[in-house]
């Protein structure tokens, strides 16, 4: 399907996960909002995308903190004067990979941290960016989540993640009257970055077409095929991709 008219507004856009989305997007003709907080990792998602043959003419760069709600109440506001296009579909994703301790041994400056930047932001992202896309048709709004948070055993990863879940689930209550399609995107595979993925295979420590684990290049067209005008279907729910083969199921349906 194109995206070509459309415009997508994606966080983590530097990221492992978001920058396969951006790529998705821009492959399918959309503009992209990239969001990440520093110019030169826009710089260095920017030549990747070239670097795999990913035109980068409809990429809109743009500096913020998720975890400050000023920041992106700054793009909110340029949106709204026109500086920048209004998004047709929001990709909410945040935060790192963290290695923690066990609970009791977590700094209260480090929960805050890790608050921030794993739950918080999609807060700030919601309540600057869902507005844009709440009543306007064949809209999308996708959270993002890892499945690490069905368990307790990442610490305060799994704990942020149960967090993003409650997000998800009132965010899918309150939409359910309206045109956008709200959804959470929970993975519950390993994604590794281009570059990470081409190393590993050239090194004989994974395998091309592993059921697992893949690219985020490969894993970026199920942001679209959830964006598509095909997936009517997919409004208000947890979307489980655990395998390379359940993506390949949904881009297959609606792609
Ligand atoms: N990769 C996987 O295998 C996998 C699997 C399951 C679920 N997920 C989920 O997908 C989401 C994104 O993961 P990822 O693999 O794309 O992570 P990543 O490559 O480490 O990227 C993390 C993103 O979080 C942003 N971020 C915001 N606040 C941050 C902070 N305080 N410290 C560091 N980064 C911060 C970064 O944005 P800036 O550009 O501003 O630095 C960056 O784009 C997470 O919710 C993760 O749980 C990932």
């Amino acid at each position: 399907m194109s995206f070509s008219g459309k415009v997508a507004l994606i966080t983590g856009a530097a990221g492992t996960i978001g920058s396969g989305a951006v790529r998705a997007f821009l492959d399918r003709g959309a503009k992209v909002i990239a969001v990440s907080r520093s110019q030169s990792s826009l710089d260095k998602l920017a030549q990747t995308l070239r670097d795999y043959n990913t035109p980068t003419d409809n990429l809109i760069p743009y500096v913020a903190d998720v975890g400050k709600d000023e920041d992106l109440g700054r793009l909110a506001a340029e949106i709204k004067a026109e500086k920048y296009p209004v998004p047709d579909h929001v990709v909410s994703c945040s935060g790192p990979w963290w290695h923690l301790p066990e609970l009791q041994e977590i700094s209260v400056e480090k929960f805050r941290e890790v608050m921030v930047s794993n739950f918080e932001s999609h807060f700030f992202i919601y309540r600057n960016f869902a507005p844009f896309v709440l009543d306007k048709s064949g809209a999308t709004y996708t959270l993002v989540t890892g499945g690490i948070g069905e368990g307790g055993t990442a610490s305060l990863v799994s704990l942020t993640q149960n967090a993003q879940y409650g997000l998800a689930k009132v965010a899918i209550h309150e939409t359910r009257a309206k045109a956008v399609r709200f959804n959470e995107l929970r993975i519950s595979f390993r994604i590794e970055t281009d570059a990470n993925w081409d190393k590993m295979v050239k090194a004989g420590q994974v395998h091309e077409g592993e059921a697992k684990h893949a690219a985020s290049r490969e894993f970026g067209p199920v942001f679209t095929a959830i964006a598509s005008a095909e997936a009517t279907d997919q409004k208000g729910n947890v979307i489980y991709v655990n395998s390379r083969a359940k993506a390949a199921e949904l881009e297959e349906k609606y792609l």
